[in-house]
């Protein structure tokens, strides 16, 4: 039987997504026939309440030299990690004399660019070699490994312990979570915080938002597995601050036990994911059910139109379209391509699906009658963006919270 990953007690699936490729593993044909595939089914902790997918690939296989994601391609996000930086900044640095701040999964640097404009001590660690090193190139101090208790240990002999260790989409990427609690709390100042933010497990529920559940992301947390798993490590949970970013996410704020007074904010989230049952298994067996009747929604709307003939285009090949298109059996007969900014991933197919991913420019040439937006997460900046597409009688198609055709 399989283990929590957190505390080690059995854990069983409460569903399955079926098989699935590695989500970022954009591919051309000539590697269609040795696509790496996995079982995706996540599982909820009933001891611990951590939820987690069972199986993950080997973290070689989704993060490497040719890792397709730059954090900084989204206007909107790069507003979000200067405002991220600057309430470290107020909240956690001002008392230090010569501030040190390290980051998880910097990637290309987003982030941590706001520290080094201002001659912060900072520190990168990212294990993707390419956006690592384009961080790199845009004076971002960063360094390629894997965080855990040795990495915490050299970083404390060569520049001293830190004042803060931030991660932003990162933390739920990682398996062994014991290892970064333990090296956080190495890396750590006595008063040092640990603030981290991931995709929400509550707004993943309220909004059907399965899509959250791939291969990178191993666990989807909320307050009260956040609260249990570093608290077995000497960290309380000090604050809460829910994110519009990536569909609903929350910010948390640890402190090393005793070291900082906990905000209400914390005792209110609690109780409220308590009432609406995170930590309950009959909550994911309804989750079950929501996420069967959203795919079979949107694969009615899919076959109609291609019943009918009509041209349908997919915006943003993010890594969680990956799932719905995997889950739901969406190929391309239904999506004739999916249109992305990312030059990477352009000229490139989706995993699994095999769906061309082409450049923006093709979608702007000749606009479908009806578009996927699979960047969801994105809708605002987006639909801002789109006007000329919808003035031009596009209409898009969402799946979350609920299928539905926008005209
Ligand atoms: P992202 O939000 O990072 O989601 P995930 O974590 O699931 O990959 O991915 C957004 C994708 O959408 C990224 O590949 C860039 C693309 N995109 C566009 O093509 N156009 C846009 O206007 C925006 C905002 C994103």
């Amino acid at each position: 039987m399989p283990q929590c990953r957190i505390c080690g007690s059995d854990i069983e699936a409460f569903m399955s997504f079926g098989q699935m490729p590695i989500a970022n593993g954009f591919l051309t044909p000539d590697q269609f026939a040795d696509e790496y595939f996995f079982e995706l089914a996540p599982a909820i902790c009933g001891n611990c309440s951590m939820v987690q997918i069972i199986d993950q690939p080997d973290p070689s296989k989704m993060f490497h030299e040719n890792y397709a994601f730059f954090s900084g391609t989204s206007k909107y996000m790069q507003v979000h990690f200067a405002a991220f930086a600057a309430a470290v900044q107020e909240r956690h640095l001002s008392g230090s004399d010569d501030p040190f701040v390290v980051e998880l999964g910097s990637n290309d640097g987003i982030m941590l660019r706001n520290f080094a404009s201002q001659n912060i001590r900072h520190l990168g660690i990212e294990p993707s070699k390419n956006v690592g090193d384009a961080a790199r190139e845009s004076g971002v101090n960063t360094i390629c490994e894997f965080f855990g208790e040795d990495v915490a240990g050299q970083i404390v002999g060569e520049y001293g312990q830190a004042d803060a260790l931030l991660a932003a989409n990162v933390m739920c990427h990682i398996p062994d979570l014991t290892g970064v609690a333990k090296g956080a709390h190495a890396l750590l100042k006595p008063d040092g915080v640990l603030v981290f933010e991931d995709p929400y497990l509550g707004d993943v529920v309220e909004k059907t938002s399965y899509d959250q559940i791939y291969d990178e992301h191993v666990f989807v947390f909320c307050a009260l597995s956040v609260a249990n798993a570093f608290g077995r490590h000497g960290f309380e949970l000090i604050d809460v601050e829910p994110q519009i970013t990536h569909g609903g996410s929350m910010r948390y704020t640890l402190a090393k036990k005793g070291a900082r007074q906990a905000s209400e904010a914390v005792t209110v989230l609690i109780a409220k994911e308590t009432a609406l049952g995170l930590d309950r298994p009959e909550t994911f067996d309804k989750f079950r059910q929501n996420c069967e009747a959203s795919r079979d929604q949107l694969m009615a709307v899919l076959n109609d139109l291609r019943e009918k003939g009509v041209r349908v285009l997919g915006y943003g090949a993010t890594s969680k379209s990956t799932t719905v298109m995997n889950y739901c059996g969406i190929t391309p007969a239904h999506i004739a391509f999916i249109s992305d900014t990312t030059p990477t991933k352009q000229g490139k197919c989706t995993p699994g699906a095999h769906v061309p991913v082409k450049p923006y420019e093709d979608f702007v040439a000749d606009y479908p009658a009806y578009t996927v937006l699979f960047a969801w997460n994105h809708s605002r900046e987006i639909m801002e963006k789109e006007q000329a597409y919808k003035a031009a009688g596009g209409k898009w198609i969402n799946f979350v919270p609920k299928v539905a055709i926008q005209e």
